[in-house]
Order: C-alpha cells, then structure tokens, then sequence
C-alpha cells in the first residue's frame, strides 16, 4: 500500500507514470544535445529529486550545476518577484549548453527570467525543461522546451516539490488537500 499522509488529498501523477515521463524526456535530450557541452542546471531545491532521476537515464555526457532562486515566500502564492540566492559558480559559460531542470512551472516568471539571465551572462545555449506544466497559471509568456505533464490548476506535492518544505520526499507527485492551506 503507498502511504498518502495527511495532507495530501489524492495521487496525481504515480511513480510508474513519472517514471516514463523521464524516460521519454531523457530520450529527446539525447537525440537533441548528441555532441554538445550540455550542463544541467538544477533549480534547487524541488528539482532534485527529477534531476537525479533524468541526469541517470541520459547517455549523453553531462555536467550539473546548481542555482536557488527564491519567488515563493511560503504557502502556496508566489511573490512574483525572482532573486537569485545562489548563482552558477563556473566561468566558462559562453562553452556551454545550458538545460535548466525545473519541477514545475506556474506563472512562468522562474524560468523566464532564468533564462534571459543565462543568456546575459553570455552562456551559449539555453533550454528549459520541467517536470510538470500548469499552463492556466501562466502570468508572462513562456513555453518550457520539454514538458513531463501539463497538470490543471491544482498545489501538488511530493518527488520534490513541497508546502512550506513538507511532502518533498514522497515518490510521486500527489495533490495538497485546501484544507491545508485555506483556514
Ligand atoms: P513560477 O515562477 O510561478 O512559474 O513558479 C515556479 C516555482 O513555484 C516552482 O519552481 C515551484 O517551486 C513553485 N510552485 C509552483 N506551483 C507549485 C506547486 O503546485 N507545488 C509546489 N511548488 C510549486
Ligand atoms: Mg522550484
């Protein structure tokens, strides 16, 4: 039996299903990034646990890298505003073929402004892909270049993502009862 904890209301996407999302996903990369510099860059810290799971399924040679924006304050509304809490470290940007691995994509201001910022630093290439898609959210204009799941307008936890940093190790990706967030 898999444990749902209180909390969580019902199981959205199960393991077996985020299991070949990121088996289908690791095949577009291999087929797109074949003879490039491909760095994947983890936005911590949901992103964890798919980037774990995607970087071991690649066949194509790939450096990681980590950087931790803050747009969520706590709850389960963003502040809107993205600041930057820790940065790529490496130097030799303009050599690389940047993959930001994300969790989840709502308004869509992370990544937008991920991406503008990579691309400023002078990095040579830079796609998006995310786990998991919740496109009536979007607030700016922005389209992940691999895309998991469009999921409907709904706060999920688990397999990374979490509430106020609860539910994030759960193997799949289940939905957050209201009761918890609306008192
Ligand atoms: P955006 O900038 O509004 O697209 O926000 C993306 C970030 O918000 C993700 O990286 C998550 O950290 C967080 N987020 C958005 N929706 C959810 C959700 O349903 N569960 C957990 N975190 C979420
Ligand atoms: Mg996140």
């Amino acid at each position: 039996m898999l444990y749902l904890p209180e909390g969580v209301e019902r199981i959205l996407v199960p393991q077996e299903e985020i299991d070949e999302i990121v088996t289908n996903i690791a095949e577009q990369v291999d087929r797109d990034y074949a003879g490039k510099r491909l760095v994947l860059l983890c936005i911590l810290k949901g992103s964890v646990v798919f980037m774990g799971d995607l970087m071991k399924k690649l066949r194509t040679p790939a450096e990681i890298d980590f950087m931790k924006v803050s747009s969520y304050g706590s709850g389960t509304e963003s502040s809107g505003t993205v600041k930057i809490v820790l940065d790529v470290l490496r130097k030799d940007l303009s050599e690389c073929d940047f993959l930001i691995v994300e969790d989840i994509v709502d308004s869509g201001k992370t990544l937008k402004y991920l991406v503008e910022y990579l691309k400023l630093k002078g990095a040579k290439t830079v796609k998006t892909c995310t786990l998991l898609d919740k496109p009536e959210r979007r607030q700016v204009e922005f389209v992940p270049d691999y895309c998991g799941k469009q999921i409907p307008d709904e706060f999920v936890v688990g397999y990374g993502l979490d509430y106020d940093e609860r539910f994030r190790a759960l193997p799949y990706v289940g939905v957050l009862s209201r009761s918890v967030y609306e008192k």
